[in-house]
């Protein structure tokens, strides 16, 4: 098993970079697969999650290059050109992966079987399986659970379907089935989540219709390949802004970083605690807005989150509650039980890792009230989950004493490397090898 040791650091000054966007990443990948012609992809993340995808889609018959670093081509097959694959497909980690397999594949003229390693054998599928039946899927899940397993040649139609839970991978998983159904596909959120997938399928040429948390699509007759270039990832980034924010010194710049508004209420929030951040040199990438991040330290003050930006800020959270437990005075969010059937249940790990380290903080079961107060030194467990075990290397920088943070492989989902950016900008962070598991070198 790795484990991070971080030791107490005077700050994080200079500049970094993040890999790119996991979302966009999968995204890129599955339409590329299904379009007509070839999509040539820049800044891929090259996570264990977005690999799962692209294994997942060579298992489908799709042929995918990858003539350098962050580089790849997906040589698309059309609507129509996925093969039955041999063997039940392995998400590995990726809920995303899953969720939107479960809406390409619904409508496939084949079976399929979608698993996942342990963590993902845990999450609820229903989410997507229910609204993907209403339009005519046949699908099951192990009481709720994966195997997920998708029968053969469902004629799918168009439905205006409202989603329980604002989630993008559900609303993902109903257009990409929608664009295989009989008449138009309407998905009605009940709050905006991340919109990728809707200014990715109008890049590929596909007419849809979006607005206040209602997204209409009409079945393109074929998707046209594209190139995409994916901006760096918000959701990693966090982790350096948080860092800034509660460093001893800065200042610290993140470039070349995603800022779709359906992504970034951890700005806001961490805006209205009084951070110091500046967004400056705003450019295109594609269809979505990036922007570099500058951070400066500054006093921060405990505030209730306002339950708009939780879904804005729903990966960022754990990082969050790392900022309000730096905080002076009480922060509390609610309105967050997704995070309780993430990678792990955050609202837990971040609740006890806190307290490991001499914080009150109180779980609730939809969010968590947090004292802010001093960060001791101690060992915490990220129960296998990226962002808890990233949230908890930034936490190490305003600990009085060294951090260990155990079972950290899965950083690489996400972030390759994060530990060596970490290094470059000042935080004292090393990983260590107790036997069975691979390090993140970085
Ligand atoms: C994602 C959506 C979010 C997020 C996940 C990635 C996506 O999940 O937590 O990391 O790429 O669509 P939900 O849509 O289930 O909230």
């Amino acid at each position: 098993m790795s484990e991070f040791h971080v030791d107490p650091s005077k700050g994080v000054v200079g500049r970094l970079t993040v890999p790119g966007d996991k979302s966009i990443s999968h995204r890129a990948l599955m339409l590329g697969a299904i379009a007509d012609g070839t999509t040539h992809i820049e800044g891929f993340l090259e996570s264990e999650d977005c690999l799962a995808t692209l294994a997942a889609l060579e298992h489908l018959g799709v042929t995918v290059h990858r003539p350098g670093t962050g580089k790849v081509e997906v040589v698309g097959v059309g609507l129509r050109g996925l093969r039955a694959p041999a063997a039940p497909l392995d998400m590995r980690n990726a809920g995303t992966a899953m969720r939107l397999f479960m809406g390409l594949l619904a409508p496939q003229a084949f079976e399929s079987v979608l698993v996942g390693d342990e963590s993902l054998m845990r999450r609820p599928m229903e989410r997507a399986a229910q609204p993907l039946r209403a339009m005519g899927a046949r699908i099951d899940t192990d009481g709720g659970r994966p195997p997920v397993r998708i029968g053969a040649g469902a004629r799918l139609r168009g439905q205006r379907l409202s989603t329980e839970v604002a989630s993008a991978q559900v609303k993902s998983a109903l257009l990409l089935a929608g664009l295989y159904a009989e008449g138009s596909t309407t998905v009605i959120e009940p709050a905006p989540t991340r919109d990728h997938t809707e200014r990715m399928l109008q890049l590929f040429g596909c007419e849809l219709a979006s607005r206040g948390g209602r997204t209409t699509l009409q079945p393109p007759p074929r998707l046209q390949a594209t190139r995409i270039v994916v901006p760096g990832d918000f959701s990693s980034a966090a982790f350096f802004i948080v860092a800034g924010c509660i460093a001893g010194a800065g200042p610290l710049l993140v470039e070349g970083v995603g800022i779709n508004p359906t992504r970034t209420g951890l700005l806001e929030l961490l805006s209205l605690m009084g951070a110091d951040l500046r967004l400056i040199n705003h450019r295109n990438c594609g269809t979505e807005p990036v922007a570099d991040i500058e951070v400066r330290p500054a006093p921060l003050q405990g505030i209730d989150a306002p339950a708009r930006l939780v879904p804005l800020a729903i990966d960022e959270l754990p990082a969050f509650f790392v900022a309000a437990a730096c905080a002076s005075g009480v922060t509390t969010v609610s309105g967050a039980a997704e995070l309780r059937v993430k990678e792990s249940d955050r609202i837990a790990a971040m609740a006890r890792g806190l307290a490991a380290l001499g914080i009150r903080a109180e779980p609730r079961p939809d969010g968590i009230r947090i004292e802010g107060g001093r960060l001791t030194g101690g060992v915490v467990e990220s129960l296998g989950d990226h962002r808890v075990a990233m949230s908890f290397a930034v936490a190490a920088l305003r600990a009085a004493g060294p951090v260990g943070i155990r079972d950290v492989a899965n950083v690489a989902t996400s972030f390759p490397g994060f530990a060596k950016t970490a290094r470059r900008v000042g935080i004292a962070i090393e990983e260590r090898e107790s036997a069975g598991s691979e390090p993140d070198r970085g």
